[in-house]
């Protein structure tokens, strides 16, 4: 009987989400693991992490790949090889090929560094969503949590929790207090699936 869930993690940088969703299995409030770390790019901080914590990673980039049915194949067995239930995206730049999402459909989610759907869509990432709020003279942002489907920024809202905007903020004190809520509201969103697909499992 499985008493935890398998995690991957989907990153792109930096990697300080992914850290909290590690800490948060090592410590017991997730109950899971993290058994797979997937970077768009090479050279970021997130996949030494995942070194640092004995997890398997894998580069996956579409263009190395002949071709975007074997690319999708790829993505799929390699979910399948690890036993994925759960995939987490933790500031993941790239578009999840729409097999994965139908495979994973309610068990695949998203963390977005504003109040969707505001700041959202092709370009709204990392401090250009929170450069864009500061122009446009917003009093709060936040922290939002949501199901992945085909269109960017788009699915199921699971979890938001807001931030003030002061009006002296620059772009990097806007994200610094944001990623704070987001390394303690993303662990609390993948504790309470992970708790959701056990009992499936137990069923
Ligand atoms: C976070 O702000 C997240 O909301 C966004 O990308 C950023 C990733 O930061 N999707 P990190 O790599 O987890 O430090």
């Amino acid at each position: 009987m499985a008493d935890k869930v398998r995690l991957a993690v989907f990153i792109s940088g930096s990697g300080t989400n992914l850290q909290s969703i590690i800490d948060n299995c090592t410590s017991g409030f997730i109950p899971g693991e993290v058994a797979l770390v997937v970077s768009s790019k090479k050279d970021v901080y997130g996949l030494v992490r995942a070194e640092k914590a004995g997890i398997e990673s894998v580069i996956y980039r579409r263009k190395s790949f002949p071709d975007g049915k074997i690319a999708d194949d790829y993505l799929l067995d390699l979910l399948d090889k690890y036993k994925i239930d759960i995939i987490a995206l933790a500031g993941y730049l790239k578009m999840v090929p729409p097999v994965v999402v139908a495979r994973y459909r309610g068990r695949i989610v998203n963390i977005h560094p504003a109040l969707l759907p505001k700041y959202s869509g092709k370009g709204m990432y990392g401090m250009s969503v929170h450069r864009a709020v500061i122009e446009a003279k917003e009093k709060e942002s936040g922290v939002t949590i949501h199901a992945v489907d085909e269109v960017y920024d788009h699915g199921r809202i699971l979890a938001r929790e807001k931030a003030p905007v002061f009006p002296e903020d620059t772009p990097e004190e806007l994200a610094a207090r944001i990623l704070k809520i987001e390394h303690t509201l993303y662990p609390k969103v993948i504790r309470e699936l992970s708790e959701e697909i056990l009992k499936a499992k137990r069923q």
